[in-house]
């Protein structure tokens, strides 16, 4: 493998609080270690248009606290196609790039991987996404801190909630994972969570109303997470109005604001430690891994398995939220 002189840094797909901090760490660690960097706007789109520029260490100051991306984010069918691939690798080429640090979630890392597959340039992922839905880490950067978004939107609803006797559906972002879902729920106390992975029958919601919410409590919350398959909030709304018309139920959608704000301090941590790993990795010469942390632990993971399928979540949590909530 030649020498490595100069990485590539994009941020791709769905931007999520953290991103920055992850951008300033690789930033930084790279030229602490003598490389030169580029950081690529717009993503993937920004790679096929040559929308590169030089970055220096003071390019990334003040951006740890900032949410969003300062690279900016665009979807990029192009990519997917040969035609645009082969364009990114002309202008990798041209701008003396020698390894890419991509930062972002499973569409992101799987355009690495079939990159990876045509061109000889190795590739190091850095998970970012607030799904929490790649294998082989215990966490993405930007979850930690719509987790805590949702915990604290949660809170200010069950006063609403408690003071009016209301049964309340709150729907969450987190993609077919239903991480912030569930966990959303057990932080904020909620009674129930409807994820995509253990669908809720309506039998099940029957039996939640008339045992866990009427027999023991006057309001409750209920999360929902949002995804193409399910009617959401809206339609579990509907179903308990139809067999409980004597229920108070309001529905309330949090959407895009949980991708948003400054990232939480382990967030934050999280993206400086990964950001440092992606540069040890590339000056290693490890190709075409994501970074992730496994029992507090830095490990690499291919970006086959971290991609396979989306992560599952442990059905013993779903137990303690039931366990908790009676
Ligand atoms: O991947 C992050 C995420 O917010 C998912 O939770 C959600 O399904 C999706 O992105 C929404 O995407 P968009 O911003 O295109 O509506």
């Amino acid at each position: 493998m030649s020498e490595i002189k100069c990485v590539g840094i994009i941020t791709s797909g769905n931007d999520a609080p953290g991103m920055n901090s992850a951008i300033r760490a690789v930033t930084r660690s790279a030229i602490y270690n003598g490389l030169r960097v580029k950081a690529v706007y717009r993503g993937y789109k920004g790679l096929i248009d040559g929308d590169i520029v030089e970055f220096k260490t003071q390019n990334v100051s003040n951006i740890i606290q900032q949410g969003g991306t300062i690279l900016k984010s665009s979807p990029s069918q192009d990519f997917f196609s040969p035609e645009g691939r082969k364009k990114a690798f002309e202008n990798i080429q041209r701008e003396e790039i020698d390894a890419l640090i991509v930062i972002g979630g499973d569409g992101t890392i799987h355009g690495a991987r079939i990159f990876a597959q045509e061109y000889d340039i190795p590739s190091i992922a850095i998970p970012a996404t607030i799904d929490n839905n790649l294998n082989g880490t215990d966490t993405t950067i930007g979850y930690d801190t719509a987790l805590n978004t949702i915990m604290q939107c949660v809170d200010k609803i069950r006063d609403t909630a408690t003071s009016h006797e209301r049964l309340f559906f709150v729907e969450v972002l987190g993609d077919d994972a239903g991480f912030l879902a569930l966990n959303g729920a057990i932080a904020s106390g909620c009674e129930e969570a409807i994820i995509p992975s253990a669908q809720i029958e309506t039998d099940q919601l029957t039996n939640f109303i008339e045992n866990g919410f009427r027999k023991t409590k006057s309001s409750s919350i209920v999360l929902v997470a949002a995804n193409e398959n399910s009617g959401g909030a809206m339609y579990y709304a509907d179903l308990v109005k139809q067999h409980h018309p004597e229920l108070d139920v309001r529905v309330s959608i949090l959407g895009h604001l949980q991708r948003g704000g400054q990232p939480t301090a382990h967030d934050r941590i999280t993206a400086s430690r990964m950001g440092s790993a992606s540069i040890e990795a590339v000056m290693k010469g490890l190709p075409n891994v994501m970074i992730g942390i496994d029992n507090d632990e830095i490990v690499h993971v291919p970006f086959s398995r971290a991609v396979r399928e989306p992560r599952k979540i442990d059905p013993a949590m779903l137990e303690i939220l039931h366990n908790v909530s009676i």
